[in-house]
């Protein structure tokens, strides 16, 4: 590790720390690109994963502690700016009360469809206008769970590298590959898949284990307040309902999402042995 790449920060008005903390807005994120995860365990992850963090903030009186050490090496071999900083600096860029001893300044990447080849993988979902950080983040992290190919995020949603879109996809973030496309052209991509296509929604009568899937199979989620649009909804091939017996008049959307990916996964799976 080179010294000209290590800082010492002291100060939260330092021009580099102005612009971490201001990653917490969109705009800010919009502009440059980059988002920021906390955590030494999310940064691990991220570089598990070949993600090397652009900038890497850490207390310095907690530098050797194994967890912080570890990344630190790691990222500064890698090539990331390291910024050792005091408490109160790092207490300024974290968005938690109990802030995190390490916090990553990493790059965005979401890739366009025609990026994406379905024969990747058995499972793929999408999210068709999702508004709530936490339901996307659990989206991705579910999606990861199952080994799912990626996430298509449609239309107008929620930002998935918001911090609150970040920690709650606890480090899957940096696994499943994200997609984003307009309504327009998300219903010509659906309308090509090559498998099974299978919008989930409260207007059908078709129970979800009723449905042969065929790999691979897209599982199509809709918007929080008023589910799939109608131009999505007619794409899909296929619609399906998940049952309830209560009072309940819908699921959650990652709930929905998380039953589905699993019902398809074990479905394909057990269909392939
Ligand atoms: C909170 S629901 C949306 C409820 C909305 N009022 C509607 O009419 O669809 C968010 C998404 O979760 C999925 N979802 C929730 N409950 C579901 C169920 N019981 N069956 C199928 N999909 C469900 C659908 O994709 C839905 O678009």
């Amino acid at each position: 590790m080179t010294g000209d790449r290590v800082r010492e920060i002291s100060s939260p008005t330092n021009p580099l720390i102005k612009d971490i903390r201001a990653l917490h807005m969109r705009k800010a994120r919009a502009e440059t690109g980059l988002f920021v995860a906390e955590g030494a365990r999310t940064v691990r992850e991220a570089l598990d994963h070949g993600v090397v963090p652009e900038m890497l903030a850490y207390r310095a009186d907690q530098r050797d502690q194994p967890a912080v050490a570890g990344v630190r090496k790691a990222a500064g071999d890698a090539g990331a700016l390291l910024l050792e900083v005091s408490a109160g600096v790092l207490e300024k860029i974290s968005q938690r009360d109990n802030p995190q001893s390490v916090i990553g300044v990493f790059r965005q990447r979401v890739r366009k469809l025609s990026e994406l080849d379905p024969a990747k993988s058995q499972v793929w979902l999408a999210l068709e206008g999702v508004k709530d950080p936490g339901n996307l983040g659990t989206c991705v992290r579910t999606a990861d769970a199952v080994g799912a190919g990626g996430v298509i995020l449609i239309g107008n949603t929620c930002d998935p590298f918001s911090p609150e879109a970040v920690r709650a996809t606890m480090g899957s973030i940096f696994a499943v590959p994200l997609y984003a496309a307009d309504t327009a052209e998300a219903v010509a991509f659906v309308r090509g898949w090559p498998g099974t296509c299978v919008g989930t929604a409260l207007q059908t009568d078709t129970d979800y284990r009723t449905v042969a899937y065929s790999a691979p199979t897209l599982i199509v989620n809709g918007t929080e307040q008023s589910g799939l649009g109608p131009e999505i909804r007619a794409a899909c091939g296929k619609l399906v309902r998940l049952p309830m017996r209560g009072r309940a008049d819908s699921l959650n959307l990652s709930v929905a999402a998380g039953i589905m990916l699993y019902a398809v996964w074990h479905r394909l799976e057990g269909s392939a042995r």
